[in-house]
């Protein structure tokens, strides 16, 4: 670690390298073999599965320098990444999308989408708790722990249940 920002609770395994200006919020868990470059942001609850790579300069050249053209990487909450991934610069993973073993990211990844090959390329969606959604229908829920998912138009959002309104309080008042 040379200078970035490491939140609470994380999980950093062997030879991993977080360079200066790299962000990465609370709960995260980096495996073996992960360098987290200037211009990568990881937020809370995201997985880098061992050896996924991250680049920050999309048209390097070793005799042209190229820091002032560093390219910024989003990884949204809780998102995953499969091992030995790459995740070319310039792109924003969604909330709790899920990218493959062996998957090259070229272009934004929607949130809980699943993809994977190269380019990587949609083939599902992933409820938050890591298990494929129904690939039918536009209202489903997950099969393993029953959350409930609206998926149209090319995005997914998690439908919450609704929130019980507080219990009316009674106040008497004095009377003078
Ligand atoms: C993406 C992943 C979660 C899919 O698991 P799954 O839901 O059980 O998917 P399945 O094995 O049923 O595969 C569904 C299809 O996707 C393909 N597929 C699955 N993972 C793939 C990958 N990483 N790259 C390319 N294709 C993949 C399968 O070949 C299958 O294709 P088919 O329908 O043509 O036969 C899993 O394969 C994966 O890559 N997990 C990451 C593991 C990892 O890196 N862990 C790191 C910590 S140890
Ligand atoms: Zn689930």
């Amino acid at each position: 670690m040379s200078g970035g920002r490491l939140g609470e609770n994380c999980n950093v395994g062997q030879n991993v390298l977080i360079s200066s200006g790299a962000k990465i919020g609370n709960n995260v868990k980096i495996q073996n073999n992960v360098s987290v470059y200037t211009g990568v942001e990881l937020e809370d609850d995201v997985f880098c599965g061992p050896s996924m790579v991250f680049t920050n300069v999309i048209n390097p050249r070793s005799h042209v320098l190229r820091k002032k053209e560093y390219r910024r990487t989003l990884v949204k909450k809780g998102a995953s990444i499969g091992a030995n991934a790459t995740i070319v610069c310039g792109v924003t993973l969604g909330s709790y999308c899920f990218v493959g073993a062996g998957a090259v990211v070229t272009r934004d990844v929607p949130d809980y989408a699943l993809v994977v090959g190269v380019p990587a390329k949609q083939i599902g969606w992933m409820c938050y708790c890591g298990i494929g959604l129904p690939s039918k229908g536009t209202s489903v829920r997950c099969p393993d722990c029953g959350r409930h998912y609206v998926i149209e138009q090319g995005s997914c959002r998690e439908v919450l249940a609704p929130v019980a309104p507080p219990a009316p309080t009674f106040v008497t008042e004095a009377v003078a």
